[in-house]
């Protein structure tokens, strides 16, 4: 199983892409363009072949819920007993609403508001992953307010700069907002340790995301478990360290996805050793390659030397091309026999940033047909936006046979829900 997964994602047959049981043709024929489709067969196995690359460990994946919160994938990631890893009180929300147990969520990010930590202590959720020095007293005080004593992690900095195909998804260097240096960690915890409230359950890392090298992990872990070692020499136990996300998947210039059974294997051992249990927070791992975006061309306009290939989806539905130089494969839901041509695929939206792919070769289409972005599943629906006033797309679930609205399109009222036109003087 696994390396086999990519064949298994929306393959093409007699010249059409399927979603599991289903042609895509037939999904956007009924549900409409821009449509983002998910293969909940596709997440599964993801998450099954995590669950069998770390058997030696006591596991929590902690689904990164960024990367999709649609209630639906949250609830088949719930029912696989996966937990979640949440940054915002919105998130929460949203993990509330999809049924996860409390004792299986962990809470990151380097500026959570005092609402959102006293509903998450109220909620009592599995551990806080702790930033700064500043919200670990705000948690001290907000936690003896409640009287209840809350778990916590503290998120290290190892200042390592890792290798992911755009600076803004790295996270672990010094220069980076994110964690607490690791010089400063244990001085913390024995402050911690010393609060009646306070509860040092865990230890948090996260580099990164797109890793295809296990590399950066394994340096991470290292310096995580010398803390770990430090700490418990002095009395202070954790129960568990967090690897943090960030395992990459396969892209157009990315063929590999992150090893993680050779990333397991270099790092199972030792965790196992300290005597922790590991919590990993994948998102896009889980959920990158089980989804598409099919979206309609528009018109094809030749402009001097380009041919740009203009379609019903752009940076409004999917940034990631335009804010990471993220290169998602593209392709005809239904083969056209076309010469292959180098293009642009461009969205409407009034931004020369405003892009699918920029000189890519494809299989010149003509207006009516409908691409399928590939590897879309994760940081799109998510990134969407109403700029230039446009509606943000319809989700859909495929499982087998059965194909579920997930999401409905958004309508032109949902653009000036809440809005107000004021008394003018
Ligand atoms: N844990 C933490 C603390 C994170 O900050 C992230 C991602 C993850 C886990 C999950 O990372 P993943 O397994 O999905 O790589 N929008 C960007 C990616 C931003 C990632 C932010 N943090 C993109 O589209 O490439």
């Amino acid at each position: 199983m696994g390396t086999g997964l990519l064949s298994s994602a929306f393959p093409r047959r007699e010249g059409v892409l399927w979603a599991g049981g289903v042609p895509l043709s037939r999904i956007h024929e009924e549900y409409g363009t821009p449509l983002y489709v998910y293969d909940a067969a596709v997440v599964r196995q993801r998450y099954d072949r995590l669950v069998d690359a770390f058997a030696g460990v006591e596991l929590m994946l902690a689904y990164s819920v960024k990367a999709n919160g649609n209630l639906a994938l949250l609830d088949l990631l719930r029912r696989l007993d996966s937990g979640a890893d949440i940054v915002s009180g919105g998130e929460l929300f949203r993990v509330r609403a999809a049924g996860f147990d409390p004792e299986r969520v962990v809470f990151a990010g380097v500026g959570k508001s005092e609402e959102e930590l006293a509903e998450a202590i109220r909620w009592g959720i599995h551990g806080f992953h702790v930033e700064s020095q500043a919200e670990l007293e705000t948690i001290d005080r907000l936690a003896t307010r409640l009287g209840k004593r809350t778990p916590i992690g503290l998120r290290v900095n190892p200042d390592i700069l890792s290798p992911t195909p755009h600076a803004y998804t790295r996270t672990g260097h010094a220069q980076a907002k994110f964690g607490i240096p690791a010089g400063d960690v244990v001085e913390l915890y024995r402050w911690a340790a010393s609060r009646e409230h306070l509860w040092c359950r865990g230890i948090d890392v996260h580099i990164g995301s797109q890793i295809v090298s296990p590399d950066p992990h394994v340096q991470a872990l290292d310096q995580v478990l010398e803390i770990v070692e430090r700490l418990r020499a002095e009395g202070i136990t954790l129960e568990y360290v967090d690897l943090g996300g960030g395992f990459g998947v396969r892209y157009a210039d990315q063929s590999e996805t992150m090893p993680v059974e050779a990333l397991a294997r270099r790092i199972v051992p030792s965790v196992s050793a300290a005597g922790l249990r590991l919590v990993l927070e994948p998102g896009r791992f889980l959920v990158g390659e089980a989804g598409v975006l099919l979206t309609r061309v528009l018109l094809v306009k030749h402009s001097g030397e380009k041919t740009f290939v203009v379609t019903d989806a752009g940076m409004t539905e999917l940034i990631r091309p335009s804010h990471y130089g993220g290169e998602h494969e593209i392709e005809p839901v239904r083969e056209n026999g076309a010469a292959r041509r180098v293009v642009d695929v461009v969205g409407p939206i009034c931004e020369t940033g405003d892009f699918l792919a920029r000189d890519r070769e494809l299989a010149l289409p003509v207006a009516g047909d409908v691409l399928a972005v590939r590897t879309a599943g994760a940081y799109g629906f998510v990134m969407s936006s109403n700029y230039n006033a446009r509606l943000r797309p319809a989700e859909v679930v495929v499982d087998g046979e059965r194909v579920e609205l997930v999401r409905e399109r958004e309508r032109m009222v949902d653009l000036i829900r809440g809005e107000r036109i004021p008394e003018w003087g």
